[in-house]
This record gives structure tokens, sequence and C-alpha cells, in this order.
């Protein structure tokens, strides 16, 4: 069975257990790394043609401009031939309760039938929100497994669950 792993996640200023920090690596990269060296898969990045600012603030204010309206933001590229894999995991940082918007750009092109499609979510405090249910709407056709939440300022210590899961 073949993965992929396709992941959003945002570098710079963001919000940890109660103050803010300049990071070099996203959140949800940590883990889409960390995943992708214990199965082996490939991984992709979606990456915004307009990133949002590093600035945190302005940040959460661009995003929840993007999910309140509901826009579909362009993409730089979309990952090449999906035919190839069964499995798609699919990570993403909680925006506003749901995915980024880019993440619904993404999986509305893909042709999910027939794939088994497993979500992981980095979040600040409400868990995979309902990205779960949003997924199910972007992706018919696909088989998707129960999500796996983790707290994005606890990354670094998430190996034992994320094994664990991976393997579930
Ligand atoms: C625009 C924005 C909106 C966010 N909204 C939520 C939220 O609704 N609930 C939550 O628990 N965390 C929220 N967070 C925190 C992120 O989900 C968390 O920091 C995540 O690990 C970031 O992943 P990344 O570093 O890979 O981008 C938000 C962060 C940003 C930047």
């Amino acid at each position: 069975m073949k993965e992929l792993i396709l992941y959003f996640s945002r570098a710079d200023e963001n919000y940890f257990g109660g103050s803010l920090k300049y990071i070099e690596k996203g959140n949800t990269e940590v883990v889409a790394e960390k995943a992708a060296a214990l199965t082996g898969a490939d991984l992709f990045k979606v990456e915004p043609v307009k990133p949002y600012s590093a600035d945190y603030n302005t940040c959460i204010e661009q995003a929840k401009k993007d999910m309140q309206s509901g826009v579909r933001p362009e993409v730089v590229a979309m990952p090449e031939d999906m035919s190839q894999y069964d499995l798609v995991t699919v990570m993403y940082p909680n925006y506003w309760g749901t995915m980024p918007m880019h993440m619904f750009t993404v999986l509305e092109q893909i042709d999910f039938e027939g794939k088994t499609v497993r979500p992981v979510c980095t979040h600040e405090g409400s868990g995979m929100g309902k990205s779960e249910a949003d997924l199910k709407k972007c992706c018919p056709g696909a088989v998707i497994k129960k999500g796996l939440a983790i707290q994005g300022s606890s990354v670094g210590r998430c190996d034992d669950v994320l094994k664990k899961w991976l393997e579930a």
C-alpha cells in the first residue's frame, strides 16, 4: 500500500501555551516528517500562493476572513499522480475549528474514490474541531479513519502516540 502524507503547516510567529514566539518549522511539519520517517510515505506540502502573514495576529485575521467567506485560496502546486496512492494521511493545523482553506482547495481536486484517508490535526486546545466532518465532504468515496489530534506545543514529544496511531 503506497502512502502520501499531504500537509499544511506554517512557521513564523505562533502561540505556545500563553506566549507568542517565532519558530523555524511549523508544528504540523514536525509531525509530518516524523510520520514519514516511520512509514516511508512520500511527503507533499501544500504551499499557498499568498502565504499568511508571519505576524500571528495578522495571520489569525486573514485566516478567519478566508474561513468565513469560504474561499479556496490558490496553491503553488497540486500533488502529482494521486492514482499511485491508496492511503493519504492528511495533516493540518486547526484553523478556526477546521482545516486551513488551502487544504479544501487541494482536497476538493483529488479523486478519493477507493482511497483511505487518515487525518492528523495539530491544535492549541480545540482538538480536531469539525475538521473530520469537513474532510468527509471534501473526500467523497474515501474511507476516513478516526483522526489523531496533537497539541501543537507538544509535537516534540508525540513520537509514541504517533507511532501507535500509525500502526493501528
Ligand atoms: C490562523 C490560526 C487559527 C487557529 N485556530 C485555532 C483553533 O481554532 N483552535 C485551536 O485549538 N488552535 C488554533 N490555532 C493554533 C494552531 O492550530 C496550532 O498552533 C497548530 O499547531 C499550528 O500548526 P503549524 O505550526 O503546523 O501551522 C490557530 C492558529 C492559527 C495560526
